[in-house]
């Protein structure tokens, strides 16, 4: 018989990829774990930090399935937590950014378990960081698009217009495959077609790359990437942050 869930789910994001872009709490709450419940985006630096004596549960990859149903990861997290065990759910990034965080808390809620959300670093943030930029500035840009390139329905619709004005900044999180549509949809609107993008394939991995665009090439820019990547639209590299050495380098 299953006794009562005695510690709540953390719900842990652990960053684009380096164990330095963990939190405090996120390491505290993975060296503490029983069980850990992790995406295919967490950097192999974060799952060296798993305990053996900790069960990993790979959601992402061969064995659960290339990708495991939504239904079969919240069966898991409640069939978890009802064992009593200190329950980790790692996801790449923050949890709370194109992470289905809130499928998942309605799944322990239904169960009647608790939980709470330990925010981590987006691999955004850390894009711009490695390219030595701000999300916004003033005089150029007062708010910041988070956008993914595609939704439940296909390509996803946005604020074309709106992001089309010269200055906007937007993340673009999954828009390797609708870079082509993001591209017509923009110039359509009338963007400006030598505006400033960024992609960052593999933030804050050891194959890190940065290269960069403009409206013009995104297309074939993000044709050249293998792994996942992010899209800084609105922002160009700075010269200087465009060579810095990798963080452990810059450690060292
Ligand atoms: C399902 S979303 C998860 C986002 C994640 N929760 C975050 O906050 O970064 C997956 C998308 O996030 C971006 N992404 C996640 N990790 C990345 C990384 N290490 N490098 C570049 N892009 C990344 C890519 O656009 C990828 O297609």
């Amino acid at each position: 018989m299953l006794s009562m869930p005695s510690h709540p789910v953390l719900f842990v994001g652990a960053g684009p990829g380096a164990a330095d872009h963990l939190t405090l709490g996120a390491l505290r709450a993975i060296t503490s774990a029983d069980v850990v419940i992790h995406d295919r985006l967490v950097g192999d630096e974060v799952l060296e930090l798993i305990p053996p004596q900790a069960r990993r549960i790979d959601v992402g990859k061969e064995g659960f399935g290339p990708s495991t149903p939504q239904e079969a990861i919240n069966a898991a997290l409640v069939s978890e937590a009802a064992t009593g065990a200190r329950v980790v759910r790692l996801k790449g990034g923050d949890c709370g950014i194109f992470g289905r965080l809130d499928e998942e808390i309605s799944s322990l809620e239904a169960a009647g378990i608790g939980f709470a959300i330990l925010p981590g670093l987006t691999s955004a943030t850390v894009a711009a960081a490695r390219i030595g930029q701000s999300l916004t500035q003033r005089g150029r840009n007062a708010s910041l698009r988070i956008i993914t390139g595609h939704d439940m329905a296909g390509f996803a619709e946005q604020d074309w217009r709106g992001l089309a004005r010269k200055g906007e900044v937007a993340a673009i999180y999954m828009g390797k495959k609708s870079a082509r549509f993001i591209q017509g949809r923009l110039l359509m609107h009338d963007a400006a077609p030598d505006t400033a993008i960024t992609v960052v394939e593999n933030v804050s991995r050891a194959d890190e790359r940065v290269l960069a665009a403009t409206l013009s090439t995104l297309p074939e820019t993000v044709a050249q990437t293998h792994g996942p990547a992010v899209i800084l639209f609105g922002l160009a590299p700075r010269q200087a942050a465009a060579t810095l050495p990798a963080l452990k380098e810059a450690r060292a």
